[in-house]
């Protein structure tokens, strides 16, 4: 575990979470908690792949082939028991280029499409870039926990102008993982009024013990036809950088209008590193993740419990998956920009602001704690400090 102790530098990486703080909180001296990416080194065997790769120093265009195909198939088998057709595969230098794509590609300007917030922002821009509109379907806080209003989902996906259901699961910023009960519900309702579905499962791998990732297009052949699965390596094994990940596209039809709108931009091919970093880590990483979960759950347990004893003005809301907490700061009585400015100014401590989410995010943080302990309990004390002093 000692991998996951150690703080490296990361500041002069070109590191958009450290080597951006000036511009985005106007502070340097900020402890970056923000963007979604981890302050640990990957799996060796990512760096070694890469390496290994990089000595024959040429780098040509290069194919996404059986074996890369193959590590992806055995991984979703192996931790999600999906067994997918290696020929639904198609792949994506990112997530978030996959959801503008396929919301071109399944849908018309001026459709609505089915969102539920506070979420990802990059969710609307896929929507609202290409002249559809977006409904929202508002994620409910009881006790708590974020609870969907299936009355309300249902009534959004009967309206025939909403064509498709973006899926944001597990969910960010608010860190729930869907049950079967959930997701089958969701799923049932879309199957019948026909809405596709885009699910990111970008975090799928990263859900604590107790929880249990499904993907939404294993539950079925009828449901998987209407789901359009987007998946990648890069949150699981922090390899973002390298711009690598992959869509599961059952049904031909929609697979094969993806893949043209792929190709009317110019998007045909990875990233080499990409790919040899994709298949390393899947082939390799097994012990590596279930060693960061570890970790993470330590680093979530420790936020809670001492911002619980600490103080009752933030509330750090049960992450299930990911590495994202959701603090509850409505106690704080601040408005947004006073709430912004006291993580900024006084705890120096460099977060998402809630808002960004949508407006249900008002009064809320997002923190990311995927780094190594120090920094977490750094983090945590100047906002004790900044609240207390
Ligand atoms: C839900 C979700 N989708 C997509 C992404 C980004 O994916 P990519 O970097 O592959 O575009 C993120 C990153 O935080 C995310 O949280």
């Amino acid at each position: 575990m000692e991998k996951f102790r150690n703080t490296v530098t990361r500041t002069g990486t070109r590191s958009v979470k450290w080597d951006l703080r000036e511009s985005i909180f106007q502070n340097k001296d900020v402890l970056p908690m923000w963007v979604a990416d981890m302050d640990f080194p990957s799996t060796d065997a990512v760096k070694d792949a890469i390496v290994e790769r990089a000595q024959h120093n040429i780098y040509g265009y290069t194919i996404t082939d059986q074996p890369v195909k193959g590590a992806i198939q055995q991984w979703v088998k192996k931790r999600h028991q999906w067994d997918i057709d290696e020929k639904w595969l198609l792949f994506s230098p990112g997530v978030v280029t996959s959801l503008h794509m396929a919301v071109q590609a399944l849908s018309n300007e001026n459709d609505h499409i089915l969102i539920q917030t506070p979420v990802y922002p990059p969710f609307y821009g896929a929507v609202e870039k290409h002249g559809r509109k977006i409904v929202k379907n508002s994620l409910q806080l009881k006790d708590g926990r974020y609870e969907i209003d299936f009355e309300d989902f249902e009534q959004k996906v009967t309206d025939d102008q909403v064509t498709l259901f973006i899926l944001c699961s597990p969910h960010n910023p608010l860190g729930r993982v869907w049950t079967e009960d959930e997701l089958h519900k969701m799923a049932d309702l879309c199957l019948k009024h026909n809405v596709t579905i885009i699910s990111d499962e970008i975090h799928g791998d990263l859900t604590y013990p107790e929880h249990t990732h499904i993907p939404m297009a294993s539950f079925s052949d009828e449901i998987r036809e209407q789901v359009i699965t987007c998946m990648a390596p890069s949150k699981t094994f922090n390899l973002a950088g390298l711009q690598a990940s992959y869509l599961i596209v059952p049904n031909e039809k929609k697979r094969k209008s993806i893949e043209k709108q792929f190709s009317s931009q110019g998007l045909g091919m990875l990233n080499t590193f990409g790919i040899v970093a994709m298949e390393a880590a899947y082939l390799h990483g097994e012990e590596w993740l279930d060693q960061l979960i570890q970790v993470l759950d330590e680093n979530k347990k420790y936020v809670q419990e001492k911002i619980h004893e600490h103080t009752d003005q933030i509330k750090v809301l049960d992450a299930e998956g990911t590495y994202l907490l959701w603090l509850d700061c409505r106690q704080m009585g601040l408005s947004s920009s006073e709430l912004k400015q006291f993580f900024v100014s006084n705890a120096k401590v460099g977060l998402n602001d809630g808002l960004s989410f949508g407006r249900e995010g008002d009064g809320f943080m997002r923190m990311n704690i995927a780094c190594p302990n120090e920094i977490v309990v750094e983090g945590v004390n100047r906002i004790i400090q900044a609240l207390n002093g």
